[in-house]
């Protein structure tokens, strides 16, 4: 799959054409729809295992959140089963929560309890934002360096938030940015206290951005439920925009989307 390597990005041009009049045909992004969650997590899984294969070093970013869940769960199977060799693998985080008191429930101690510890992951392999870095931006750097100097990542999974964020990319955030800190969107600030055992204070979260999708080999937009089935409606009916990051999935070569048949029960008639 192509990657978008240097130049300058389309960054939502659909959406300056709209504003000055066009009638864009709308285009979606590929799109693989599953029966059920568990479709989709194996799916997923398999594009994991294929990845692994193809590239045993691979570089890997997971979303932390309840729709990755179940795929960790059966990656773990397959592992056990000796079908994936995750030796090699190395994972760099997509997103965090910063100014957390308790950093015993934020993504990467999200992902090290569902995926990096099962799959006895080295901490070596791993290369994780640090939200309590007394310099973000140079954080934000750190990170960006990482990702360059092993030459991009080999497959990145998101998920989307109820707001249509991607990796904490909120509406509005530039399309041409790579990692950064940025205020959270009152929605996600009150979806997010469902990964908290008590009421947590978020503010701000620091995550690759939308330029570091692009330039990933190969992208994969899980979704999973009905309460999803409202922002995927919107996100099929629009022009990529980066006020519904998620549309950035039209605009990748290496993009595809997998979603069950409740989060796509709007939209059956377009796939
Ligand atoms: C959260 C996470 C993202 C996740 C998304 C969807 O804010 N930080 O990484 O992909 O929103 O989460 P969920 O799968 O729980 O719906």
């Amino acid at each position: 799959m192509a990657k978008h390597r240097g130049g300058p990005l389309p960054n939502c041009m659909e959406k300056v054409a709209e504003d000055l009049g066009a009638k864009l045909p709308l285009r979606f992004p590929k799109t693989a729809l599953m029966e059920d969650a568990a479709g989709v997590s194996l799916k997923t899984a398999e594009i994991v295992r294929e990845t692994l294969r193809q590239k045993p070093d691979a570089l890997l970013c997971f979303p932390a959140g309840s729709t990755v869940t179940e795929t960790c769960r059966i990656l773990k199977e397959m592992q056990q089963r000796n079908e994936i060799d995750f030796s090699q693998a190395r994972f760099v985080s997509l997103d965090e929560w910063v100014g957390l008191e308790n950093a015993d429930e934020n993504c990467s101690a999200f992902l090290r309890k569902h995926l990096y510890e099962p799959l006895g992951i080295p901490e070596k392999h791993l290369t994780l934002f640090d939200p309590y870095a007394a310099d973000l931006t140079a954080e934000c750097k750190r990170i960006d360096t990482y990702i360059t100097s092993q030459g991009g990542i080999d497959l990145m999974i998101l998920g989307i938030g109820m707001n249509g964020h991607v990796g904490l990319n909120e509406p509005g955030e530039s399309f041409d940015s790579c990692s950064k800190v940025v205020t959270l969107a009152e929605t996600t600030k009150q979806v997010g206290q469902k990964y908290f055992s008590a009421p947590a204070d978020l503010n701000r979260g620091i995550m690759l951005g939308v330029r570091q999708i692009f330039e990933a080999e190969k992208v994969v937009l899980q979704v999973i439920g009905e309460a999803k089935k409202d922002i995927i409606y919107a996100m099929y009916h629009a022009q990529p925009t980066k006020e519904l990051p998620a549309t950035v999935m039209t605009l990748l070569s290496g993009g595809l989307v997998i979603i069950d048949r409740a989060a796509a029960s709007r939209i059956l008639d377009l796939l």
